[in-house]
């Protein structure tokens, strides 16, 4: 089959780890008998530079007529003193809203070749971590009203947390349709202690939980999910929480899981369309330097064999490559400091990237 992907290398570290994921999904056709067909176009910084905008229409329009978009990373130094509505940022919220991407799915797996990079004493992840966040993606404070006023002399600024019922609900079904796939525990997190919009969240959630009776379903406030992430991260199955909660949850299941360079997401649209990035930023700070970590996009490159085409096979063969070459002992410099040790290979991106789609081959028999 062919497929026809939007390819958003972006900015900073962006374009090193998306061409690997490119060259692994080029070794997937390749083994699998599929064609991969890769149409650039800029959104963030890049774009700011080249058309004076950071999502141009046409970059919008390569998306629609896609049936999924590979993004590398947004953002950088150059473009920080833009005013906030012209910042590279802007390009990703505008890509979320535009395309519908409701549906934000973070993975947190600690592979057992990288436990020694977890931050956490190893009786906390004894058996590994394998946790999932789904977090709203297109709502709440992020695209709520906001704007600046003066009070007599003083300045003041507001950014509003507004839910639907609707929001909350088809984010709801994906976490309980997640969960049950899984290991059907789900644990929807919000304020409701302080905040309306979470007292409605948690009224939705909860009656979305009737028609899950297979699904255990508990509460956290967030301010409680922050400690119990590291407290006890083992009870976490999936996670369901709003778009700024999501965010910040979500870098922190990061770190326990070793490096934020190894963490894809998915953020799905109804039916199969998706953009699949890594969680990491840009990292201006490593740039250009052939040392980033590209197993993030790879295996958000995996995500979207899983999730947008439905090959599920070819996105396992992806995360087994992955696995090999961890296992085999190389490590980019994220990693490496933490796995100290005689078997340990230290690689660059492109070397990383190499191996994986080797990797992929030699799954399928070929040289
Ligand atoms: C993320 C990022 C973005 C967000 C930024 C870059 C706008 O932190 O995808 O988690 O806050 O959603
Ligand atoms: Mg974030």
């Amino acid at each position: 089959m062919n497929f026809n992907i939007a390819l958003i290398r972006g900015d900073g570290i962006g374009p090193e780890v998306t061409d690997e994921a490119v060259n692994v999904l080029n070794a997937v056709g390749k083994a699998f008998g599929h064609s991969f067909t890769f149409r650039q176009a800029l959104a963030g910084g890049a774009a700011i530079d080249a058309l004076g905008a950071a999502l141009p229409p046409e970059t919008l329009a390569a998306c629609r007529a896609s049936d999924s978009v590979l993004l590398g990373a947004v953002g950088g130094w150059k473009w920080d003193v833009l005013p906030g509505d012209q910042r590279p940022e802007t390009a990703l919220l505008g890509l979320r809203k535009e395309l519908g991407l409701y549906a934000n799915i973070r993975p947190a797996i600690l592979f057992s070749e990288l436990a020694g990079a977890c931050p956490l004493r190893p009786e906390l992840i004894g058996g590994g971590l394998d946790i999932v966040i789904v977090r709203e993606l297109t709502g709440g404070i992020y695209f709520g009203d906001k704007g600046t006023g003066q009070d007599g002399a003083e300045t003041y600024a507001y950014d509003v947390e507004r839910y639907s019922e609707s929001e909350v609900r088809r984010i709801g079904i994906s976490a309980f349709e997640m969960a049950r796939k899984r290991g059907k525990r789900l644990t929807s997190v919000d304020k409701a202690n302080v905040l309306e919009s979470s007292r409605l969240w948690r009224r939705v959630i909860t009656d979305l939980g009737e028609g899950y009776p297979d699904v255990e379903l508990s509460h956290m406030y967030v301010d409680n999910a922050a400690m119990q992430l590291v407290r006890c991260p083992k009870q976490f199955d999936v996670i369901v929480t709003s778009n700024m909660f999501g965010d910040i949850l979500s870098d922190e299941a990061s770190m326990i899981t070793g490096s934020i360079g190894m963490l894809p997401s998915a953020s799905l649209a109804a039916g199969n369309f998706g953009m699949y990035e890594p969680i990491h930023g840009s990292a201006p700070d490593i740039a250009g330097q052939g040392k980033a970590n590209p197993i993030a996009s790879i295996l958000s490159a995996g995500m979207m064999l899983r999730y947008t085409f439905g090959l599920l096979d070819e996105a396992a063969a992806v995360e087994r490559a992955v696995k090999a070459v961890l296992a085999q002992g190389y490590r980019t410099p994220d990693m490496a400091g933490a796995t100290p040790g005689g078997d340990i290979t230290a690689v660059g991106t492109a070397e990383a990237g190499r191996l994986i789609a080797a990797a992929v081959a030699a799954q399928a028999g070929q040289p």
